[in-house]
């Protein structure tokens, strides 16, 4: 049932509702934009900060109810909660032609429940997991009056001083894309028109993640076939999962920013892509083209950024004042701003706001999922499935739940709102929703164990002052479980780091605690890979555990006294010191490859460090052990279009049952242009009972073993290939094959 409310010019009603119900959605778009005046159509171009949240500089202080009621706005960011967005849209009701706003957030790792971080959830290699974390999120938001998140963010990240890293899937543009897909999916479910649908943003279009030196919003300068192969693949997997919108990003690319980049924008997203959403700018980048030195002032930075393609302004505040003199000028044509008019429209129209501009907002809907028990377990399954287990020699973990005397070292045990790292705001409040590393510990063992507690010391200043303590504490204990880290706002926007070594003298304090003697676990929780060699070469001992969420100590704990057994693998490379970034396993062949660590010998190597990293990518232990048969071959020698089959034969050969990732990896022997020493081509995870066996087989065609050329053609050479499946990037077992046209 169609309904307008308090809809004054009834006959755009009738244009809308009786005819046109049976009018396709672009029908409908063209009947509103021929009602639209100028000014309308570049109100609709227009977003700005809700005056409650900021998550950027804020421009000026515009009364934006009054330029909401004047139809000047188009779309808010963070406004949310129904009684709010309500508001808002009842002010949107009061202009001329009753074009209601979307309400856009950062719902990056859930709402109200929040989940792990992306970076964490890529963890698990799970894809239905992060797609059900995506579908809670948006069943959350969506009832909380938001229409649209800014996520998924897809950028590839090969540097952790970069803070952002946290946000996206890590390194690798085959998971990359997998996760692009499913969170895609699970933000927009079954589809627009539905209740619990949130329209996706994938960003930040492009190269973001690239950013010299790490630190954010830097330049980004690099050859257009990397740019083509690794960083736009998860675009265009979001694009083709769906995705309603995209965002634009805060860095030139090669001396273009992207905001003003029409080779981005204009000729693949829209045109090689035909991308049929809309580009919302990223907050403020339209008039930090000015900043950039590529605008000489706002009315410039809004002439290229319309012509380059991105159809909302967020809080420049660039379009509204300048679009209508840029069209008189000849300097930006109708047909510029009729295209992202109806690009937005569409997207009002495609999610039933035209229909109901209030169908976001039922409080009684929003109270049901606030307090949605069920979301909570969900979010704990994903952080369990998140952790990844480095290092356990001697089989120290998992413990005993019957361990007498638990010594609780570290400055996180007793930490609540870190568990839900950058990007969660404060949404989950309820801190007795939220336990600490200590009461999900003492919940677990009951009465059984006797737990001590010794804070040590802080996450960033030096001060030794708890050491005596802390060491006294472990002393008095069986087994000792350090939690140290970063604080949940050291990794995120803007917080690039130069160093990235476990922050203050928590390493130190490793040290001490070690030197006791008692058996040691450290657990790390962080938005980024961080470095800690010492701990890696000494410690047993080591569960990465990223940021988790609402649940995640309680999965920490599940993971410590084998409730679950940890099958998470690293989607980023962790470096052995900064001098190593960019560091990622699908780095290009050189001339002088070195042999092994210790060849320094006139090879690409440093001479003081390894080249090898401390972690490699798509690594991660299980308390049970798999093991992989050689690798058999369908055929080694093909044609064409035929189809490989590679398969392996995966064993548990521990004494728990247990998952684990199967990774493919290909090596193209020779082409017209270097290529990468391998590249992940798939993945299965797969569960396997304790002496159980599995046959793990994996589908080959050319599409695999196409790359950009030089001419940027996506196409496949005839040569050799190397095959290879195993557990991580670098513990495979090799196959080789040959293809001919
Ligand atoms: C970030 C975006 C985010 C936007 C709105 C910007 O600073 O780069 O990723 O969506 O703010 O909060």
């Amino acid at each position: 049932m169609t309904k307008f409310f308090i809809y004054p010019v009834f006959f755009v009603c009738i244009t809308i509702t009786t005819k046109a119900q049976k009018k396709t959605i672009d029908q409908k778009v063209d009947s509103v934009l021929r009602l639209m005046t100028l000014d309308e159509k570049i109100g609709q171009m227009n977003q700005y900060n809700g005056p409650w949240a900021a998550t950027g500089p804020l421009t000026g202080n515009d009364d934006i109810v009054t330029q909401i009621k004047q139809g000047k706005v188009g779309s808010m960011l963070n406004v949310t909660g129904v009684a709010r967005t309500k508001e808002l849209q009842q002010l949107a009701m009061q202009t001329r032609l009753k074009i209601p706003l979307l309400f856009g957030q950062d719902i990056i790792h859930g709402h109200r429940t929040i989940f792990p971080i992306p970076l964490g959830e890529a963890a698990s290699w799970d894809l239905k997991a992060i797609e059900l974390s995506a579908r809670i999120a948006a069943t959350e938001a969506s009832a909380a009056g938001v229409h649209w998140t800014f996520a998924p963010m897809v950028d590839i990240g090969r540097d952790p001083r970069w803070g952002r890293v946290m946000e996206g899937a890590g390194e690798d543009p085959y998971l990359g894309s997998a996760i692009a897909t499913a969170r895609v999916k699970g933000f927009q479910g079954k589809g627009f028109g539905n209740i619990d649908a949130l329209m996706a943003c994938a960003k930040h279009f492009a190269a973001y993640g690239a950013a010299v030196g790490g630190r954010d919003y830097n330049s980004v300068d690099m050859s257009l076939r990397q740019l083509h192969e690794v960083y736009l693949p998860p675009f265009k997997a979001a694009l083709d999962a769906g995705a309603a919108t995209f965002m634009n990003s805060f860095n030139d690319l090669n001396g273009i920013p992207a905001t003003g980049n029409s080779y981005l924008q204009r000729d693949i997203l829209k045109g090689q892509w035909k991308f049929k959403g809309f580009v919302v700018s990223d907050w403020g980048s339209v008039g930090e083209m000015i900043n950039h030195g590529f605008s000489k002032d706002n009315k410039e930075a809004a002439m290229q950024a319309a012509n380059a393609g991105s159809d909302m302004d967020m809080e420049s505040r660039s379009y509204l004042p300048h679009l209508a003199q840029l069209i008189k000028e000849g300097k930006v044509k109708m047909v510029v701003i009729d295209d992202a008019v109806k690009r937005i429209l569409k997207k009002k129209f495609e999610m039933g706001l035209f229909d109901d501009p209030f169908k976001f907002s039922d409080e009684a809907r929003e109270k049901a999922q606030w307090n949605n028990t069920t979301h909570l377990e969900v979010s704990k399954d994903m952080a369990k499935k998140s952790i990844v287990l480095l290092k356990n020699e001697k089989q120290i973990l998992p413990l005993s739940k019957q361990t007498k005397k638990i010594a609780l070292i570290g400055p996180l045990v007793k930490s609540i709102k870190d568990h839900l790292g950058f990007w969660s705001y404060d949404w989950d409040d309820d801190t007795a929703r939220i336990p600490s590393l200590y009461d999900a510990i003492q919940t677990k063992l009951g009465g059984n164990s006797n737990l001590l507690y010794s804070k040590g010391c802080n996450i960033i200043d030096t001060s030794k002052a708890g050491f005596a303590e802390a060491v006294a504490t472990a002393q008095q204990s069986d087994i000792v479980i350090m939690y140290v880290g970063e604080h949940r706002a050291m990794s995120g926007e803007a917080k690039s780091k130069s160093n990235i070594q476990l922050p203050g003298v928590q390493e130190e304090l490793i040290k001490a605690i070690h030197a006791t003697g008692k058996p040691v676990v450290v657990i790390i929780g962080a938005g980024r890979p961080l470095i800690f060699n010492w701990t890696a070469n000494n410690v047993p001992a080591i569960v990465y555990s990223w940021w988790l969420g609402t649940k995640g100590a309680e999965a920490i704990a599940d993971v410590l006294f084998a409730d679950y057994n940890p099958s998470g693998k690293l989607p980023m490379t962790f470096p052995r010191t900064e001098g190593q970034i960019p560091v990622y396993y699908n780095y290009y062949k050189t001339g002088r490859p070195a042999a092994n660590d210790s060849d320094v010998n006139y090879v690409s190597a440093y001479i003081d460090l390894p080249n090898s990293p401390q972690y490699v990518f798509g690594y991660g232990l299980s308390y049970t052990s798999f093991n992989y048969s050689e690798i058999e071959l369908s055929k080694t020698s093909l044609k064409g279009n035929q189809t490989l089959t590679a398969s392996v034969t995966v064993s548990n050969t521990g004494n728990y049952d247990g998952e684990e990732v199967v990774q493919l990896y290909l090596r193209d022997m020779v082409a017209s242009v270097v290529r990468p020493v391998k590249e992940l081509k798939g993945f299965q995870k797969i569960k396997l009972s304790k002496g159980e066996r599995r046959k793990v087989s994996f589908t080959i065609t050319p599409e695999e073993l196409k790359f950009y050329n030089t001419d940027l053609k996506y196409s496949w050479e005839a040569g050799d290939f190397q095959v290879m499946i195993g557990g991580s990037s670098t513990d495979v077992k090799t196959g080789k094959v040959s293809w001919v046209k």
